[in-house]
């Protein structure tokens, strides 16, 4: 383990299981229909591809984008940095992302792609810290509830680092603080 976690809180084998029971979930729900999985960048890059090799049909899109602005406005902006290259008028669309903190960048997000056409878009989050929340906003799917931690590995970095853990795990508080 790498000597700046703490513990870990989903190893290899408990991620894997995890993903194969959302892949069920959303293979049962879009029953053979098509849809546009739409990642975001960075942090859902390991999330994304192991879970979409597990989908039946689907089509890849990607973006990056953080919120802006104080948190506490409900009318935030959005920062596109890397936007849909898909046109996704009249489809179904499934936001895959590493983990639903605060809201405020998913929040936005969808309402962005709803604006460009969708006919739906829906939520697939690995982690949700809902006590975080200050958007009334909650995924379709969700791999693992957690408390107010700060973690890392298997996509998500503090400061760029530890997204190529293999494992998710809590980061020792002395090296954020
Ligand atoms: P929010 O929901 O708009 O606050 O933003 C969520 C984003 O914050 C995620 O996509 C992550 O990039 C980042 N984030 C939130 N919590 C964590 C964490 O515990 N570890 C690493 N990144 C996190
Ligand atoms: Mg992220």
């Amino acid at each position: 383990m790498n000597s700046d976690i703490l513990e870990i809180i989903a190893d290899q084998k408990q991620l894997n299981e995890k993903v194969n029971e959302l892949a069920g979930k959303i293979n049962s729900d879009y029953k053979g229909k098509s849809m546009i999985a739409v990642g975001i960048l960075k942090g859902s890059v390991m999330f994304f591809a192991d879970l979409t090799r597990k989908l039946d049909l689907c089509k890849f899109d990607f973006m990056a984008a953080s919120s802006y602005g104080s948190s506490a406005v409900s009318s935030g902006k959005i920062n596109i940095k890397k936007d849909l290259s898909e046109d996704v008028t009249g489809k179904d669309v499934l936001i895959i992302e590493d983990i639903l903190d605060t809201g405020n960048t998913l929040y936005l997000l969808k309402d962005y792609i709803l604006s460009k056409g969708a006919n739906s878009v829906k939520l697939c989050v690995l982690f949700d810290k809902p006590d975080r929340r200050e958007k009334p906003i909650t995924a379709d799917y969700t791999g693992f509830t957690i408390d107010n931690l700060f973690i890392v590995g298997y996509g998500l970095d503090y400061d760029e680092k530890y997204r190529n853990l293999p494992y998710v795990g809590v980061l020792k508080p002395e090296i954020y603080s």
